[in-house]
Formats: C-alpha cells, structure tokens, sequence
C-alpha cells in the first residue's frame, strides 16, 4: 500500500463534522428567540385545531371587511334626476327580464374611451340604485342599452321588436312581435310597487294609490298625465305601439325609453373622491 493513499474515512476526517460531535445541538435548530413561533407546530400537527383557527382568522377578517357595510349610511353616492321607475316602466322592465333581454344585452358603460364613446356617459351605480335586480349582464351579443332611451323613436321600437331585421337585415336579435299581441292590465301592479318599496324603492303611499292609473295615462296622450309627471318626471308619455288597447309591446317600450335619460349630464359632476 503507497504512502499517499488516503483512507476514506468520514469518522476520522478533521473537516467533517458529525451530530456525534456536537452532543447537545441539533444542526439547524432554530434560535432561541423565534420558540414562540414554534409553537405553531402544535397547529399544524392537529387537523382539527388547524381548521378552527383558520375559521376564526377568516372571520375576523370578514367581520372587518363587512361590519361596516351595515353601518355606512350609504354606499352609492346619490344623483339627482334618478327616481323609481313608473309603474308601466317597471312592468316593462319586468319583460325585458321575462324575455331574457339581458342574455344578449348588458346594461353597464364603463369607463373606458371606446364605450363612452359608443354608448354615451359612463353608468353610474346611482342609476341603477332602484333596479331589483339590476340589469347590469355579463354578455353583449348585442350592444349596450343602458343608454338607448330616446335614441329611437317608439315606431323604431315596434318595427325592431316586431321583425329586427326589418331595420337591421343583418340582425340575429329574435322576433318579439307577440307583444303587440298581449294585452295587459295593471292588475297587480299596486303589489308590485309594494314589492319594490319593500326592498327599499321609495315609492310613497300617493304613488301606490295611482299606479293604476298612472299606469294607463303613460300610454295614454290624450289622458291627464301631469299628475303622473310630477310624481316620475321625464317619464315618456305616448301612445309607444300605436295601437288602441295597452299591450306589453308598450310597457316594454316605456323602459327602454327610460333607459339612461334620468340624469342629466351637462350639468352632472362627479363628487371628489375622498
Ligand atoms: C340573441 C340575442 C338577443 C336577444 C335575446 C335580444 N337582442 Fe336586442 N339586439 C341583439 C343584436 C345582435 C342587436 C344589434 C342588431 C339590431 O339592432 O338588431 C340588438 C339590438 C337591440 C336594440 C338596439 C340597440 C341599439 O343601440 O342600436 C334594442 C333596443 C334591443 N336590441 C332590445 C332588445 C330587447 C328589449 C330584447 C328582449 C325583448 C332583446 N333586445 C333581446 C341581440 C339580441
């Protein structure tokens, strides 16, 4: 054996050090001021008491994040000319949802330049503060409506609803001309805006006691509408289907005409943000 073979040998190598060497120490131990931190491992060794904490953890987060929603006196700023739909509107909007308007069309600008610029003002929350449920939709086969009221007139309305393609030819929009066919009558209408001031739409006694007539005077151009019009001004007043009897083909109308007109924004301007 030559002299300068080496004897591979751990146990008597000077440079390697073995946990037979350092008797009390256990390598990598962490230091002694971060023990309270070990304890954590009593947590994440017991199912049990891993999830009850993590329950507790989330809910004080929760807590914190949504106690103050109850108390906040209101979370959407209030815009003036915003007011509970009529009561042929709000029947007109209960169709639009009937049909599924919404499958195809949301009713939400948002503030980016090529939708303002397409559809008008960016939606504002206050406009659909009194929508139960709101409109707002997630699919835009066709286009946006929250702004379409008065871009059209009502005879557009009939010929679209009736036969879309009639006046887009290369419209996929289905055909609603049944509407013009069925009457309707404002049979419960008064629970349906106690419906809605249920939920918190401040439709007052006096608006309760008329939505009946307020109801048919809306289509009505002849009638006395004034009365109407104060309690929901800038309401549409017009004969929408052309047609004698009220049909839902004029409720429908009514809303769509309603849509994104309530506030006025030449002289809107936002609140500071603070
Ligand atoms: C299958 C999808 C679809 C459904 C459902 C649908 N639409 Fe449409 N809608 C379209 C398309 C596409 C257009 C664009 C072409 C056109 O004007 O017909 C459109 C256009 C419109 C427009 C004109 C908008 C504008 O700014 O030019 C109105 C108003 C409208 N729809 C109302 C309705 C109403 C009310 C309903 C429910 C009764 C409805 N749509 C259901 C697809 C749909």
């Amino acid at each position: 054996m030559a002299d300068n073979e080496k004897v591979m040998d751990s146990d008597k190598d000077p440079n390697v050090s073995t946990l037979s060497d350092l008797p009390d120490e256990i390598p990598n131990e962490l230091p002694h001021q971060t023990a309270l931190i070990n304890r954590h491992a009593i947590l994440e060794k017991s199912p049990t008491l891993l999830l009850i904490f993590s329950l507790l953890v989330v809910s004080i987060g929760g807590i914190v994040e949504i106690a103050p929603l109850f108390w906040l006196e209101n979370t959407i700023e209030e815009v003036e000319g915003v007011r509970p739909y009529s009561p042929l509107e709000l029947t007109g909007r209960d169709i639009y949802v009937r049909e599924g308007c919404y499958l195809c069309h949301s009713q939400m600008i948002r503030p980016m330049r090529d939708e303002v610029e397409r559809y008008g003002h960016y939606s504002l929350a206050a406009e659909s503060m009194y929508d139960h449920p709101f409109q707002w939709g997630s699919k835009r086969t066709g286009p946006d409506v929250a702004r379409v009221g008065g871009r059209y007139s009502d005879a557009w309305h009939v010929d679209h609803l009736t036969d879309p393609q009639s006046v887009v030819p290369e419209s996929i929009m289905p055909k609603y001309a049944f509407l013009s066919d069925t009457p309707i009558e404002p049979t419960h209408i008064e629970a349906l805006l106690k419906t809605h001031r249920f939920v918190g739409v401040p439709y007052d006694d006096d608006m309760i006691a008329a939505a009946a007539s307020d109801f048919r005077v809306q289509a009505d151009p002849d009638a006395d509408y004034d009365a109407m019009l104060e309690r929901y001004p800038g309401a549409a007043v017009s004969n929408f289907d052309g047609q004698p009897e009220l049909t839902e083909m004029d409720a429908l109308i009514a809303y769509l005409q309603v849509l994104g007109t309530m506030v006025d924004f030449s002289t809107f301007t936002p609140a500071d943000s603070r």
